[in-house]
């Protein structure tokens, strides 16, 4: 069996990774993608493997498409949360991966409110480890998925103007998707209240605006961000009828995009706040087709890492 570029890996961000990873994870996401369109739900691809899903942070679509992604290339899936573990009893994120790697799991995907915490944690585990989400560094498995919707959409990454929108202070779905687009050849401008747009954000690439039309204006692809209210400090923003007033994503904003701008949001949403009722199951959002493609982004990285190399070509 050939192995992959990506064999045996650590995911841990988009920041580190090569234009051609990314090019390599959202050509197999398709390959994936087309399978699954066939039904296919059963296969071998990596039937003997073990995968640890440890979350840290609660979750619903990231945790349940890892494990469906997974469970469809036939590997054996293990999930943990910290409440109901013996995180509860003090167990510190070293000694809990240890433990899984020494139950010989293949490789564990982690989410956790500590940024950096699945980067240290690869340094000292010898088991494959995937950031699926840490604090407010990255999301990186997010970023690839809504690359991959782009992709589908609009046909390339190369020179779209991509408008992200919202809280991107907190935001890790904005950083990883900022590292990667740019990387891809797009251009990204974001838009938020000034205390919502962090310093660094220019020095990643990106531009930078607290007008959301500016941004807005023009744009390929219109991404909003959850306001993530459990991680507001009193302040940031002076109340969120204020903010959906002067930075909500509405139609009136979106007609402001090319006639056929795509709208995306990572969902969970806060519908009425950061995006209105009337666009978020509107004709120009891909927001469901997001949460779709997230298995088979996740399955091509499982695979890559994990699995083999021309076997995927194999299955009919
Ligand atoms: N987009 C996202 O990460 O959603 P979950 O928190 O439900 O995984």
């Amino acid at each position: 069996m050939r192995q992959t570029a990506l064999h045996g890996y650590d995911i841990l961000g988009l920041r580190g990774m090569s234009k051609d990873n990314i090019d390599l994870i959202l050509h197999t996401a398709a390959k994936m993608k087309a399978l699954l369109q066939r039904g296919k739900k059963d296969m071998e691809l990596l039937s003997g493997k073990s995968v640890a899903i440890v979350f840290y942070e609660n979750s619903t679509r990231t945790r349940l498409s890892f494990e469906l992604a997974a469970k469809y290339l036939g590997a054996h899936v293990v999930s943990m949360s910290e409440q109901g573990s013996s995180v509860a009893k003090g167990e510190s994120l070293e000694d809990t991966l240890d433990t899984i790697a020494m139950m010989a799991a293949d490789a564990i995907v982690i989410r956790h409110s500590h940024s950096g915490a699945p980067t240290v944690m690869a340094s000292k585990i010898d088991v494959p480890i995937i950031n699926a989400g840490d604090g407010m560094n990255e999301h990186p498995t997010q970023a690839l998925l809504d690359m991959y919707t782009m992709l589908e959409y609009k046909g390339r990454l190369d020179g779209l103007k991509v408008a992200i929108v919202g809280d991107i202070y907190h935001s890790r779905v904005a950083r990883s998707n900022i590292w990667g687009l740019t990387k891809m050849g797009a251009q990204v401008v974001v838009a938020g209240p000034p205390t919502l747009l962090p310093k660094d954000i220019e020095a990643m690439g990106a531009q930078v605006s607290s007008d959301v039309e500016y941004a807005i204006k023009g744009a390929d692809v219109v991404m909003g961000l959850r306001m993530q209210r459990e991680r507001q400090s009193a302040g940031l923003v002076p109340s969120l009828a204020e903010y959906t007033r002067y930075f909500g994503i509405n139609a009136q904003r979106l007609a402001m995009a090319k006639g056929d701008a795509i709208l995306m949001h990572p969902r969970p949403a806060n519908i009425g706040m950061e995006i209105s009722a009337d666009i978020i199951n509107g004709p120009q959002s891909v927001i469901s087709r997001q949460v779709t493609n997230g298995v088979a982004v996740r399955m091509a990285l499982l695979y890559l890492i994990l699995g083999g190399g021309d076997d995927i070509e194999d299955i009919d």
